[in-house]
């Protein structure tokens, strides 16, 4: 495990800071991980742009800071990610973990944490950037869908892509089986990526994704 020495010289697990918007599934299974021992990073604060967000209650359940801003409190979409920049680096992480954050960002913030801010993303990019993937995959006839875990970028949806997990489409699915078998790969995948970041295995270098062994 890669170890962070504080300023107390105190060793610490590899700090992240998790932005959410919604209901938290993916956040559960990075707290449950780091419980468990197979993730060995320390959430550091939970961000939120949604103040009834239930992923909010499952970060004060494990006892992990929260912060709220909500982005109609702001004129700018600039002013919105001023604040967010600021709230980020209070707590000094490693690795900025977008999981299920419903918010476009601007180039300038996405730029000044490139290379350490990753999203989930229920497609195969570079299919189905944005929204209701799951819907367009079963139009499209697709006979596979899946994830992808990718570095943030200005692109929405198309930063250089660390990982993918596809799943089978079955004849009968309906958009929430078909998001449902998704979602089991993604609490998979989401720890088991950010372990290697923790283990300083990732790399991004010319914009190529380098994972050591
Ligand atoms: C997931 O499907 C993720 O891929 C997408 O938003 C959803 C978040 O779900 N970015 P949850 O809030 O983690 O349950």
């Amino acid at each position: 495990m890669k170890k962070h020495t504080s300023e107390l010289g105190a060793q610490t697990p590899f700090p992240i800071v998790v932005l959410v918007s919604g209901s938290g599934s993916n956040l559960q299974t990075l707290i449950d991980a780091i419980a468990k021992g197979t993730l060995s990073a320390r959430i550091a604060a939970v961000i939120c742009n949604k103040a009834d967000a239930y992923a909010l209650q499952r970060a004060q359940e494990a006892n992990i800071p929260t912060e709220i801003i909500a982005h109609a409190d702001y004129e700018t979409r600039d002013a919105f990610d001023a604040e967010l920049t600021r709230r980020i680096e209070k707590y000094q992480p490693e690795l900025i973990v977008l999981a299920g954050f419903m918010r476009i960002l601007t180039a300038d913030f996405v730029n000044h944490f490139y290379g350490k801010m990753i999203n989930i993303h229920p497609s195969l990019l570079p299919k189905y950037r944005g929204l209701h993937t799951h819907k367009r995959a079963l139009d499209a006839g697709d006979s596979e869908h899946g994830l992808s875990i990718h570095y943030v970028s200005a692109e929405l949806d198309g930063g250089p892509i660390i990982f993918q997990q596809s799943v089978p489409v079955l004849a009968d699915d309906t958009e929430k089986s078909l998001a449902q078998r998704v979602l089991v790969q993604e609490h998979l995948a989401y720890p088991q990526v950010i372990e290697w970041f923790a283990q300083g295995r990732l790399q991004l270098v010319d914009n190529q994704v380098i994972l050591s062994e």
